[in-house]
């Protein structure tokens, strides 16, 4: 194999047009999903102190920002509810007339072009902020899952074009599929959060969402952050009860695991940029320590180049109009 001097890596780095030539890994809009909070009974627009320009979006106000991110020409919105009412088993979270289902149908009749896309998991909705059914202070699996399977029916019974489930009962890919198909709803994609770890990462999205467990932790359904062969068998059992799409959560922390699934399996993989990344780069960009827009591109061609098709992140506006502008 030649070597220097008759190789010299820095010919193809010379200038821009060389590089592009090049490069990789590209970011492209169409590869971005928003998400987005809406809050039952709220009347204005409602920043969430620890994720700087993320608001809580009344019902009445959605239209016009789910407008703006069409403008940017994102494709997709990811939906977070905060319902008025939280009970024991989550009831606002399948009820036709909850906050999402009715945030779904607004959305799809205003711009029926934009992709919606439902988080399905009772944590928002439960009392005690898990996200399944308690009975002995323990989240019971199989009970949750007719639960969940009725919440994604009604989701995509008001429209949603994807359902999210990211609960992390063992099997709920599985029920939701076989509930959707039943109710003739089997053109309905499943975004699987598949590899899910108990993180840190969560902290502002819990604030966001006020959704932060009452007693205990979710350690004993989300994943050990210490496990990538662990995921692969998620991967793998999410696959065969019929995902379409497959997600690593968190993202920055675990792009060995977006790479390994992506050496593993064909399916569409997203990642999810979550909540605690957003608010270390806001921080510190607010504090002058980094450049915001840089270390955004740099993290999330990182997540592209690690294997992943789609990027959730709360960064996704900024994102469009910097790609625009170069
Ligand atoms: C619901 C859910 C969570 C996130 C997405 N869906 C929180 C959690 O599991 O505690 C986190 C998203 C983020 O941090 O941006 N289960």
């Amino acid at each position: 194999m030649a070597s220097f001097p008759i190789v010299r890596m820095r010919r193809t780095r010379q200038n821009e047009k060389l590089r592009g030539l090049v490069r990789e890994t590209h970011l492209n809009v169409e590869q971005l999903i928003y998400p987005l909070f809406i809050a039952e009974g709220l009347k204005e627009p409602n920043e969430v102190a620890s994720m700087p320009g993320i608001m809580q979006w009344p019902l009445e106000q959605l239209g016009r920002e789910v407008e703006r991110v069409a403008g940017l020409g994102i494709p997709a919105v990811l939906l977070f509810g905060l319902p008025e009412q939280k009970d024991e088993v989550g009831s606002e979270a399948y009820n036709p007339q909850g906050i999402i289902q009715q945030a779904i149908r607004r959305i799809k009749a205003a711009t029926p072009d934009m992709l919606v896309i439902t988080d399905v998991c009772l944590c928002e909705y439960t009392s005690h902020g898990h996200c399944g059914v308690i009975k002995n202070g323990s989240v019971q699996n199989d009970e949750s899952l007719t639960l969940l399977a009725q919440m994604a029916l009604t989701h995509a019974e008001a429209g949603a074009d994807i359902v999210a489930p990211s609960d992390m009962m063992d099997g709920r890919v599985g029920a939701i599929r076989h509930t959707l198909d039943e109710h003739g709803l089997s053109g309905t994609p499943i975004m699987a959060y598949s590899a899910k770890f108990a993180s840190g990462f969560y902290g502002p999205f819990r604030e966001a969402a006020g959704s932060a467990p009452q007693f205990g932790d979710r350690r004993a359904y989300q994943m050990d952050p210490a496990n990538a062969r662990e995921a692969l068998r998620e991967i793998d059992l999410d696959i065969a009860e019929g995902a379409d799409i497959v997600m690593v959560k968190p993202a920055m922390a675990y792009m060995d695991v977006i790479r390994r699934v992506r050496d593993r399996c064909d399916l569409p993989i997203a990642a999810y940029n979550v909540s605690g990344e957003y608010a270390m780069i806001k921080a510190a960009a607010h504090n002058g320590w980094i450049d915001e827009r840089r270390i955004v591109m740099e993290v999330l061609t990182g997540i592209r180049r690690a294997g992943a098709d789609m990027i959730i992140t709360y960064f996704a506006p900024d994102v469009a109009r910097w790609l625009k502008e170069e």
